[in-house]
């Protein structure tokens, strides 16, 4: 391994901004960044306290909470954090080099409304408690364009069912409009397209959909925030695809083979192959 990525792996322990595999954090979040702002260094996770959110009968007390997965250098995590300082980001990564990044700039900027969580993505239900999510961003995935790896996409249901135990239901019931969105942006027009498929199949409701972001006469200032593979444009597509919606059903496990084959049609053009090549290339000289 680099000698670089040793020091920034190094780095990351030490970051109180930065919580690799954390154990007994769910429902504490609103604690945590309590402890963080007023800087009570080290963070002892076992003293925090239960967010009142998680007692029913309660008002929901926590600052919301913003999950940014596959943040890899945390742009969006870094970019929301100081646009809304009085709302809470996470930025969820495995790769702890990339986390480095953005946890570096959070401390530098004093921004302490802004953490990472390095771990899989597969493992966050044991990172948060129901309800205590207000909103997910998955920026640039990775496409997983082979269709036997369709499961990986990060809005497979497979996924989203793990999203669905913490994330808050936006089925429309709740007062906070934002509550329980999902925003998917993507060069991919076959994750594009998959996600879609994923929405109409299983009944979701999609808020607001585009395969052109910007080209859109009015943009959401929050999607002007640009992440490192956005500029790359591996896919050489220089269009941006842009998904809200709401996880507001039962997704059955039943329909999952229904799914298998439905998206076996979905086309991958010619910036789809553009991509896997450099993908592949880039898996290469990374190892
Ligand atoms: C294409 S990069 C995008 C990074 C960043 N969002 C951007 O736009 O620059 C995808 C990121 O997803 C992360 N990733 C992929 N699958 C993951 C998983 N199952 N759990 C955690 N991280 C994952 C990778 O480590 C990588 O940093």
């Amino acid at each position: 391994m680099g000698q670089k990525k040793l020091i920034k792996f190094a780095a990351i322990k030490a970051y109180e901004n930065v919580l690799e595999y954390p154990q007994d954090i769910q429902g504490k979040w609103n604690s945590f960044f309590n402890a963080l702002g007023k800087d009570t260094s080290p963070i002892d996770i076992a003293k925090l306290t239960l967010s009142k959110l998680t007692i029913s009968d309660e008002p929901a007390l926590a600052k919301p909470l913003t999950l940014e997965l596959a943040c890899g250098r945390g742009e969006y995590a870094v970019g929301l954090g100081r646009m809304f300082p009085e709302q809470n980001f996470i930025g969820v990564d495995l790769k702890g080099n990339r986390i480095w990044k953005g946890a570096s700039i959070a401390n530098k900027e004093g921004l302490k409304n802004i953490a990472f969580v390095r771990s899989q993505i597969e493992l966050t239900p044991n990172y948060f408690a129901k309800d205590e999510v207000d909103e997910i961003w998955i920026t640039f995935p990775d496409p997983q364009l082979r269709w036997s790896k369709a499961k990986k996409r990060l809005t497979h249901p497979k996924f989203l069912r793990l999203y669905q135990q913490f994330l808050k239901n936006g089925s429309g019931n709740n007062s906070d409009l934002n509550a329980g969105i999902v925003h998917l942006k993507t060069d991919s027009p076959l994750l594009y397209n998959f996600t879609l498929k994923v929405i109409e199949m299983y009944g979701l409701t999609l808020i607001y959909k585009t395969d052109n972001l910007y080209a859109e006469p009015t943009i959401d200032p929050r999607c002007l925030i640009k992440t490192y593979y956005e500029g790359l444009d591996i896919a050489q597509s220089n269009k941006i695809h842009y998904i809200q919606f709401n996880i507001d059903k039962e997704l059955p496990i039943a329909l999952d083979e229904v799914l298998k084959e439905a998206i076996k049609d979905i086309p991958m053009d010619a910036g789809e192959l553009i991509r896997m090549e450099a993908e592949a290339a880039r898996a290469k000289k990374e190892d």
